[in-house]
């Protein structure tokens, strides 16, 4: 629970975080490898890292994944957007040809939390693949913490905005 709470700026938070990571992955019987966690440090913050895939529903484009029967839609933009008070960050970030996208973001984040912000893909890059279907118009998704990654930089927690599905207005019109 506590890394779903997991904040990019309080530095108590964040430590807390970290020592309780640390804690169960001592007391597994085999600790996955690989997560690199560095010793908390008084002055630790991370950067945030959002992933995301990109989707036309109920069109055969290039990449159709017929159990989804959706195609990735490749060069869509999405938003990753965070408010808090007077303060705003907007980084932008388009998609591959498998539909995916990560936006990550430098010490700019560090006056927000994962809570403040959404990440949103404003429009779809398919003409004929168009109407917003999950989310819905204009509404973001929200941040959900999947783990930390060590990067030369410095820490990232790193997240899932999950899938953005578009469709065409007349399926027979893809
Ligand atoms: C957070 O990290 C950035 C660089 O990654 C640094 O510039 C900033 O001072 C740090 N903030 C705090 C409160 O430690
Ligand atoms: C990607 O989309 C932008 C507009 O959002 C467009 O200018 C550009 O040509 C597109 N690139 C490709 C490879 O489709
Ligand atoms: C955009 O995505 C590319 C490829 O995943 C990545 O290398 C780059 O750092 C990203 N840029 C931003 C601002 O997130």
């Amino acid at each position: 629970m506590a890394p779903s709470l997991a904040s990019s700026c309080s530095l108590v938070r964040a430590t807390l975080v970290i020592l309780t990571t640390v804690g169960c992955l001592s007391c597994l019987p085999s600790p996955s490898s690989g997560m690199g966690l560095p010793r908390p440090q008084p002055n630790l913050n991370f950067t945030i890292g959002v992933e995301g895939v990109v989707w036309c529903k109920g069109c055969r484009y290039r990449g159709y994944v017929e159990s989804r029967d959706a195609s990735p839609l490749r060069n869509a933009s999405a938003l990753l957007r965070c408010r808090r008070g007077h303060r705003a960050l907007s980084v932008w970030n388009t998609t591959n040809t498998h539909g995916y996208f990560r936006i990550e973001t430098g010490a700019q984040a560090a006056p927000f939390t994962s809570s403040n912000c959404k990440v949103y893909v404003p429009r779809s890059p398919a003409r004929r693949c168009r109407v917003a279907v999950r989310p819905a118009w204009k509404k973001g998704s929200p941040l959900r913490f999947r783990r930390f990654v060590t990067l030369p930089g410095g820490l990232q927690g790193r997240y899932s905005a999950g899938s953005f599905t578009f469709a065409p207005q007349d399926s027979s019109k893809c």
